[in-house]
């Protein structure tokens, strides 16, 4: 059993959870501020959602850029650096998924940065100064409306990456369910998965004496069982509203607090998206049966305890193997698909290897066990 380590919890974003609630924007961006409101491809002209907003900011001085992409690119996203520089732009709201939320925490630290953006993604300027930022979440999946996360694409290298910090943390995220109406089934989907992931990668490692950590994973991993079981009632509030919540609560840091995690699912899936543009729900689908398949060994107690524990595994049915086979059962009941294959994807594992190479990904999982030959055999298994 491995013992919790000490740790330093920050989480400053305010929760303003429910109907009803985007109205609260007037008073939660002060009068004086100078405002760029960032969505994306326009999912927000057909719920509604840009007309509450353009409401409750009508006293404001408020500025708009569209168009930011899923998967956000590095070359827009410096578009509306330069317009916070024109403009005099003090705080930005980013309306939309994990996408829009993440673009704006790029425009919030880069415009305050001389350099190329791009140290950023690159971890050659680490973030300590951004502008502040406020969320309105349409699309529960990345836990991005609280968290201090970013992941950035550059369209022009097909290269995903990634930069933290405590300065990027939204100061409030509306968190208003009703808009998930017009969400596809398939973002539902990708929510759900992605969610999953996000918890297994902060649980599925070795057993802790983390009684928090261990107990309030295996909470959300059943909440999301569940409402893969209750995929019919998908387009209910009390479906939808327990959606969301989830999904803010696996990526919020509190899971993950003093104990082992591994992130090969996300960084392997990562290059995935990049290379083959797949979302990113679908390549966190493909790739964690096969970690998990090639890692059984290292992650076996964990494995037996979440079959037991999540999926209500017991006597000879509780191995490890079943416990993966109802994970790719969940993900199937849902309409996702477990294979590059599935997608008509003919990969190039060696191509896929070297991405993660240059991207410093040679060393992963909670041990550091994944080096570029593991992670081959892993996508040998995703094929
Ligand atoms: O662009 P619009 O028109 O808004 O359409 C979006 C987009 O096409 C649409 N959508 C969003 N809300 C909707 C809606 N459509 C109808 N009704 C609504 N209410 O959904 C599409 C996908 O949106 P996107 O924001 O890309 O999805 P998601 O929230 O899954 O974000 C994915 C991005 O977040 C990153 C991923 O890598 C990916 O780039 N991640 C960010 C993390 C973080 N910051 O902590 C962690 C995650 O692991 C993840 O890596
Ligand atoms: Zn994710």
């Amino acid at each position: 059993m491995t013992t919790f380590d000490n740790f330093n919890y920050y989480n400053p974003t305010r929760i303003i959870f429910g109907k009803d609630t985007i109205g609260s924007l007037s008073t939660l961006i002060p009068k004086d501020k100078r405002v760029l409101f960032i969505y994306g491809g326009g999912s927000i002209k057909n719920n509604g959602v840009y007309t509450q907003v353009s409401e409750a900011m009508k006293e404001h001085t408020c500025f708009e850029f569209s168009g930011v992409e899923a998967n956000p690119h590095f070359e827009t996203l410096n578009k509306a650096v330069q317009l916070v520089r024109e403009n005099n732009i003090d705080f930005i709201l980013a309306v939309g998924g994990g996408s829009v939320i993440d673009g704006a925490k790029y425009v919030a630290a880069a415009a305050l940065y001389d350099g190329d953006g791009w140290d950023i993604l690159e971890w050659k300027h680490i973030v300590k100064k951004a502008l502040p930022i406020g969320a309105v979440l349409t699309l529960p999946a990345t836990g991005s409306e609280s968290n201090g996360g970013s992941v950035i694409t550059k369209a022009e290298t097909h290269e995903k990456r990634f930069f933290k910090s405590e300065a990027v943390y939204p100061v409030f995220a509306i968190m208003n369910y009703t808009v998930m109406t017009t969400l596809s089934d398939r973002q539902l989907a990708n929510g759900m998965v992605d969610t999953f992931v996000h918890t297994t990668e902060q649980y599925l490692t070795f057993p802790t004496d983390g009684m928090v950590q261990e107990g309030y994973a295996e909470a959300l991993l059943r909440n999301v069982a569940a409402l893969a079981k209750d995929w019919e009632n998908r387009r209910t509030e009390s479906w939808q509203k327990n959606l969301m919540w989830t999904s803010n609560q696996a990526l919020n840091g509190l899971i993950g607090l003093g104990v082992p995690q591994d992130w090969a699912t996300h960084m392997i899936g990562h290059e995935l998206t990049a290379i083959y543009g797949l979302d990113h729900g679908q390549t966190l689908a493909i790739i964690l049966p096969a970690v998990l398949r090639q890692m059984r060994l290292q992650k076996s107690k964990k494995l037996l305890k979440m079959g037991r524990n999540v999926f209500g595994l017991e006597g000879a049915a509780l191995t490890e193997e079943n416990t993966i086979n109802k994970i790719e059962e969940l993900f199937r009941s849902i309409g996702v698909k477990l294979t590059l294959t599935e997608y008509g994807i003919k990969a190039d594992v060696e191509a896929v290897v070297n991405a993660l190479k240059s991207h410093g990904m040679t060393a992963l999982g909670e041990t550091g066990a994944i080096t570029p030959d593991v992670s081959a055999c892993i996508l040998q298994r995703a094929l």
